[in-house]
């Protein structure tokens, strides 16, 4: 006999949850999702992402035509009332000082708590939103007992399962992760849980850590930071590159990451990380750390060497043209990284801002994330509808975002569009050896 599979609801659908969402109702889970923003409802229930994710919009559609994910607005209490598991997915932004903003956590943990003060059945609360150690267990489990007047652990349950996608990858990530974190509030909850992913996964179920609520909590600050650093420790080893006839940080790294101890992932030289977790998180920790008495003075180097990495495209600018006013620069990517369209702390925007107070002219062309670039930098800059109309008269290009598209191009496409052919390869995709004999060429961790 098949079990029947629990009913799923997942506030907050933004990248996680509705990949969440869609993962569930994929494999024939009932998912309720359910959001503040009417718009973003909408697009959802018409199958279209709010959002450019590869590979979500097609089970998007399929999910919400065969009725196994609906998305409702404003209606916490009826998501909750009709199913059995509640993911809560919701933002955890940064405050001005760098520490984590939990109103969302909290405002959502209230709707949570007053739908389950109507209900009779048992159901699991599942922190998903990535969250400093104690949140689940001294904010989360107090208000969700006092809005539901019932007690955890034995009239509901709750975990805090961090969530490991990654944008540009994040549905594929979803149905096949390295690892499943379940920190539990007691054993009858993190057993729930655990049941779930056993039948969500079947053969392919990878490790399970069954935790505190904390540890869990800490886990994804720690893969974060150490993501982070090896991105920053690169990057430091490029500078040093930069200042050694015939050094190339490519190859240093391809010789590091052949090392089983180190391993090859996370050692591209550039022009450092942004997106909307990296630089959040890592600030996150340093704040909550510093509360507790501890000064991650590793971590801040970290942050440092990310705050001046992308200013050097344009130092490499000024060195190569001279004077930037009236200059004409073209920007290749405005999106924090290839396959996505946010532009959270992009590495693009304090390139752009400073390139303005230089007094250069910008234009810009992203394969997807133009749109979002526009809310940004309204007229500030131009935005070009090719890679190659970008390219046209400019004095310099600034490679910052990798997609495959920016790899298929030739010197000559630099050569025959530009004013003055030079390249700063910010991402490290053009091959220096071939570019370099055509035109003024600059390369991050690239020795003279
Ligand atoms: N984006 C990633 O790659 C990623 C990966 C792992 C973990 N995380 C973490 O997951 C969490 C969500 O990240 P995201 O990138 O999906 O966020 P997001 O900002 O894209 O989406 C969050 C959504 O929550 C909604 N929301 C806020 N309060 C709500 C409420 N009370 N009820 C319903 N909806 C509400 C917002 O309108 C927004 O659409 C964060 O804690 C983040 O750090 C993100």
């Amino acid at each position: 006999m098949t079990l029947k599979k629990p009913k799923i609801s997942v506030l907050g659908i933004g990248y996680v949850g509705l990949c969440t969402a869609v993962g569930f109702a994929s494999k024939k889970y009932a998912v309720i999702a359910s959001t503040h923003d009417a718009e973003k409802a909408e697009k959802i229930n018409k199958g279209i992402p709010p959002f450019h994710e590869p590979n979500l919009q097609k089970l998007l559609e399929e999910t919400i035509q065969n009725g196994y994910l609906k998305c409702l607005t404003n209606q916490t209490e009826t998501a909750v009332l009709e199913t059995d598991i509640t993911f809560n997915a919701v933002g955890t932004p940064s405050k001005p000082d760098g520490s984590i903003d939990l109103k969302f956590i909290e405002t959502s943990a209230h709707d949570i708590g007053q739908a389950l003060r109507e209900k009779s059945t048992y159901h699991v609360v599942v922190v998903k939103s990535t969250v400093v150690p104690g949140t689940t267990q001294d904010l989360v489990k107090p208000i969700l007992e006092k809005e539901s007047k019932k007690k955890c652990g034995s009239d509901f349950g709750l975990c805090m399962n961090p969530e490991f996608l990654r944008q540009g990858s994040a549905f594929e990530d979803t149905v096949h992760t390295d690892r499943i974190v379940i920190g539990e509030y007691d054993k009858k909850s993190g057993d729930t849980l655990e049941k779930v992913y056993k039948d969500f996964y079947g053969k392919n179920t990878p490790p399970t850590i069954r935790t505190t609520l904390s540890t869990a909590e800490l886990i994804k600050y720690a893969s974060n930071s150490l993501l982070a650093t090896k991105i920053s420790f690169i990057n430091t080893i490029a500078n040093i590159c930069e200042k050694i006839p015939g050094a190339d940080v490519k190859t240093v790294a391809t010789a590091m990451g052949l090392d089983k101890r180190i391993g090859p992932l996370f050692l591209n030289a550039g022009l450092g990380y942004g997106g909307s977790c990296f630089p959040k998180d890592v600030k996150a920790l340093m704040a909550y750390s510093k509360n507790l008495g501890y000064s991650l003075e590793l971590l801040e180097s970290v942050e440092n060497v990310n705050k001046t990495q992308p200013l050097k495209a344009v130092q490499f600018c000024k060195t190569l043209l001279g004077n930037l006013k009236g200059k004409r620069i073209a920007i290749l990517g405005l999106a924090f990284k290839a396959d996505t369209d946010d532009m959270r702390e992009a590495r693009v925007i304090p390139i752009i801002n400073q390139l303005l107070t230089e007094g250069a002219n910008v234009t810009a062309y992203d394969p997807v994330a133009t749109p979002v670039a526009k809310t940004i930098f309204k007229n500030k800059i131009q935005y070009a509808t090719s890679a190659i109309s970008c390219l046209k008269n400019a004095d310099c290009c600034i490679l910052v975002t990798e997609w495959d598209e920016f790899k298929k191009l030739k010197p000559e496409d630099f050569t025959t569009n530009m004013k003055q052919p030079i390249l700063i390869d910010g991402r490290r995709i053009y091959n220096p050896e071939t570019f370099r004999e055509k035109m003024k060429f600059a390369a991050i961790g690239l020795g003279n």
